[in-house]
């Protein structure tokens, strides 16, 4: 029996193969793909994201085997990883073999390798046979989609399918580690936290840890939604924005303040993750202010959402 997911699946499959992008969910956020062995389909993704073409994109793999297609050296660390990772929210950086195009590395000899847990993007994969170069499917900059709606809200005149695999259930990007040099190093806190990794392979370089929010300026802006946005400390830091105003939004862990509009994402941090790339476009969508947004304890339990917090507030410090 054919049912719809099969046949659209198949679709997605062939419009791959002739060098279209194609919208897939991921566990961790929906991905806009190109054949990664096409260079005029990769550079279809830069033109449709606005994305500058140094930004290098993760390799999507079919099944493991694949790595040796992507990867010069598969090191000791980076087996231990995939034994334990793959499928799933972890990307490598490791040395890029000789035929990976500079177009999907940004230029370097290194590049970033992942094997999604979704079942439909893993259906995909299989059906399309090779390699997908997937960024987030969003405009450069902005909030990562975790629903086809989201994607489809971002392009609207997109012209090219989105497989709709529902909700992403971890809501945040991949961790990404670097395993390409002597030094492994966290590039992108994410779900599977720097400490599990570090169990098993030893300590990792952390992105330096000053990047407050009072430092958060220096960061690059990400994941920003169009409203102006402020951090503010926990309750127990007891910094509420003084300036709030009845047309604010709010984001908080636990209780809205009184008579204010806004979103309670609650205190677990992976039920947070999920929820918040929705709940920053609801709140974006709302009518009027800026999105005031408590931030999580400093834990390793909170890293990767404070990583994203910090950058979706980097383009709005001193009144910018
Ligand atoms: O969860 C994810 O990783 C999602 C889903 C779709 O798989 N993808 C994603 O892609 O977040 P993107 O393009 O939005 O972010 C990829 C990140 C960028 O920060 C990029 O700089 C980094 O991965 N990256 C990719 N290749 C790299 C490389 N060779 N060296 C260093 N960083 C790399
Ligand atoms: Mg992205």
């Amino acid at each position: 029996m054919i049912n719809d997911v099969d046949a659209s699946i198949a679709v997605a499959a062939q419009a791959l193969a002739r060098g279209e992008l194609v919208a897939m969910p991921t566990e961790t956020v929906y991905g806009l793909a190109a054949d990664a062995r096409n260079p005029d389909a990769v550079r279809r993704i830069f033109l449709a994201k606005g994305r500058p073409a140094d930004h290098p994109l993760i390799v999507h793999l079919p099944d493991q085997s694949a790595i040796r297609d992507w990867a010069a050296t598969v090191p000791p660390a980076a087996r231990t990883l995939i034994d334990a990772f793959w499928p799933g929210p972890l990307t490598l950086v490791l040395k890029k073999a000789a035929a990976v195009d500079p177009i999907i590395t940004g230029g370097q000899d290194t590049v970033g390798l992942r094997l999604p847990a979704h079942p439909t993007a893993q259906a995909l994969l299989r059906a399309f046979g090779g390699a997908v170069a997937a960024p987030s499917a969003n405009r450069f900059g902005r909030i990562s989609p975790t629903t086809a709606a989201h994607v489809r809200e971002e392009f609207p005149d997109g012209g090219f399918l989105v497989l709709d695999g529902g909700a992403s259930e971890v809501g945040l990007e991949s961790t990404i580690v670097d395993l390409s040099s002597d030094l492994p190093r966290l590039l992108r806190p994410g779900h599977i936290a720097a400490s599990e990794i570090e169990a098993l392979i030893g300590p990792l370089q952390r992105p330096s840890d000053d990047a407050g929010p009072r430092a958060s300026g220096r960061l690059e802006s990400h994941y920003a939604p169009a409203k102006p946005v402020v951090l503010f400390g926990t309750p127990a830091g007891g910094r509420l924005p003084a300036d709030a105003t009845s047309s604010d939004q709010w984001l908080v862990l636990a209780e809205l303040p009184e008579g204010s509009g806004g979103l309670v994402l609650g205190s677990d941090p992976k039920n947070y993750a999920r929820q918040l790339y929705g709940g920053l476009r609801q709140l974006d969508a709302a009518p009027g202010g800026r999105i005031l947004i408590e931030m999580p304890p400093d834990t390793e339990a909170w890293a990767a959402v404070r990583d994203r917090l910090q950058r979706a507030a980097a383009g709005s410090r001193e009144g910018g």
